[in-house]
């Protein structure tokens, strides 16, 4: 549990609507959905945000060589294709903000002419590199040279551009002692290590006042006490986590209310490219403000493609629907939270994929399920049978089970996916095993062995029973149709881990159906 009184709130990065999404930002909207429904799933009141950042260069360019407004532009691109992914990947977000709302505008002004008016927003000049693909002035150490000399950015591989304008700064170089403090004080507060590494030696280096306005362009949130300039991009979108909860409203408001009970945000999740800005700047403008900081920022790794990034810029993305397509949203939230390594980075291959798929889905799970499904409806016409005295076998899983519940809570709190759907893989094989082992079918065949029978059919049942609880925050459909099917309804598809593991929630006597298999085969081969 979370302090008491407050949810437990966690977040995406917003994205940029200059195109359609791709798996990366589906990789990090699933992750928090996993950690999300597991939070939620043991009673916790839960808040999870996600949304698309708006305004800024990059997106006015998308807009400009398609012949409309930025707002026209981001309209559609929402519409059609960021909301509906969300549907496409199963996401059970409670909010979802944008950047051109006017809940977010207005707050995000309110909160700049109080930095301003303390004294932490300053008038002066910028000259430097900029690459409007990150959105961010570079210094000259984080770019490479490509042959002719020019300088790139070493994320989008495009050559960076010079800005040089009079702008508002944010004289974040004040904060640098206190971020090396909070961290060193709160190790926890950025994840994985490499990134709390990454994170402090880029502050040891000392940090730079920051330009947080724009003369040049229009698309963005004006200045409130000089309209001819628009906020930082950045500086805009970083406010999103507070503005989406009532950031500066009236305590006894609704949103006041709101932002009382949320904040700060427990998790920060984004991918390491984006680490600096939560790590770095977001902090310090909240310590400018007097606001309590985020629990964690947590940098999960890339999904690559040929070695390097995915990403909508070079055009190298792979939709998500193409994946659901073919094995579900179930599966393909299983895959990625079990085949990388969350911190990681990970390439995507369709062979990996449909070799997971098959063989712990479809024949590890789906086959088990079935198969159990099908035996209480041949030797108790449906009907699950009382469990008579348990033999080592049994109790061998029912202790297993405990162990697993624990790891996997521990490890998925942790953002240690993987090892929490491995923990529950093994007890899914090691079920399997206890089926091969105890052979039903000709304990079956011996009249006065129904008790035994009763017993390896139950245990089986309870198994799954467990094993659906553990499983419904990363497949949640598949996992409510199994509940259902194994008659465990009447309670709802909702419990604490720490109760999952007690043996005997299973009724007797309850309707064990069997539907539609659950991770039907994949017999198509599959064109790569
Ligand atoms: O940076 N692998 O938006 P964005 C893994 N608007 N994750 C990936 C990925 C990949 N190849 N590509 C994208 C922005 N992502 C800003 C954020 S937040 C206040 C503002 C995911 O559209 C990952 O989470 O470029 C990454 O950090 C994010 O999408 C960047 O999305
Ligand atoms: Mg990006």
């Amino acid at each position: 549990m979370t302090n008491s009184g407050k949810a437990y709130y966690l977040t995406t990065p917003i994205y940029y609507v200059n195109d359609a999404p791709h798996i990366g930002h589906a990789y990090t909207t699933v992750a928090g959905d996993v950690m999300t429904r597991w939070h939620r799933m043991a009673g916790e009141d839960v808040w999870f945000l996600t949304g698309t950042d708006e305004h800024g260069q990059k997106v006015l360019r998308s807009a400009d060589s398609n012949h409309v407004t930025p707002q026209v532009w981001a309209d559609k691109l929402v519409e059609d294709a960021w909301i509906p992914v969300l549907k496409t990947i199963d996401a059970a977000n409670d909010d979802f903000i944008r950047t051109t709302q006017p809940r977010h505008v207005e707050r995000v002004q309110k909160f700049l002419s109080g930095l301003r008016d303390t004294g932490f927003i300053v008038e002066g000049a910028y000259e430097g590199p900029y690459c409007v693909g990150c959105e961010e002035f570079k210094l000259s150490g984080d770019l490479i040279e490509n042959e002719s000399g020019e300088q790139l950015c070493p994320i989008h591989s495009k050559p960076v551009e010079t800005v040089s304008e009079t702008n508002w700064f944010f004289q974040l170089s004040r904060f640098t002692d206190r971020l090396i403090a909070h961290y060193e004080a709160n190790p926890q507060a950025i994840r994985p290590e490499s990134a709390y590494n990454e994170v402090m030696s880029f502050l040891r280096c000392g940090l730079q006042d920051l330009s947080i306005s724009r003369s040049t362009f229009d698309w963005g949130i004006e200045v409130p006490w000089d309209t001819a300039q628009v906020v930082y991009v950045w500086f805009d979108a970083l406010l999103n986590y507070a503005t989406a909860v009532g950031l500066g409203d009236d305590p006894d408001s609704d949103g006041g209310k709101k932002f009382a009970h949320t904040w700060p945000a427990d998790v920060h999740l984004v991918g390491k490219d984006i680490l600096r800005f939560h790590a770095v700047i977001w902090p310090a403008m909240l310590m400018a403000a007097e606001l309590p900081l985020p629990g964690c920022v947590f940098a999960h790794g890339w999904l690559l493609v040929g070695g390097e990034k995915m990403s909508k810029s070079k055009l190298t993305g792979i939709s998500a629907s193409s994946i659901v397509d073919l094995v579900g949203s179930d599966a393909f939230r299983y895959y990625f939270m079990r085949a990388i390594v969350f911190g990681q980075d990970g390439s995507f291959s369709w062979e990996d994929l449909v070799a997971r798929y098959t063989s712990e889905l479809a024949n590890g799970l789906g086959n088990l399920a079935s198969r159990v499904q099908a035996m209480v409806g041949k030797y108790f016409e449906g009907s699950l049978p009382t469990p008579g005295a348990y033999l080592p076998a049994d109790v061998a899983l029912q202790e297993l089970l405990v162990s697993t519940a624990r790891t996997a809570d521990t490890a998925v709190r942790q953002f240690e996916f993987q090892t929490g759907i491995v923990a529950v893989k093994e007890f899914i094989d090691a079920v399997n095993l206890y089926v091969t082992e105890q052979q039903p079918w000709v304990v079956a065949k011996d009249e006065s062995q129904q008790e035994r029978l009763s017993t390896i059919l139950y245990t089986i049942c309870e198994s799954l029973r467990a094993i659906a609880v553990m499983y419904a925050p990363i497949m949640p459909k598949s996992m409510e149709q199994m509940w259902n099917e194994i008659g465990a309804t009447e309670s709802g598809l909702s419990m604490s881990y720490s109760q999952v593991a007690a043996w005997g929630q299973l009724k007797p006597g309850v309707a064990i159906t069997k539907g539609e298999s659950m991770f039907p085969r994949i017999e198509e081969p599959v064109e790569i």
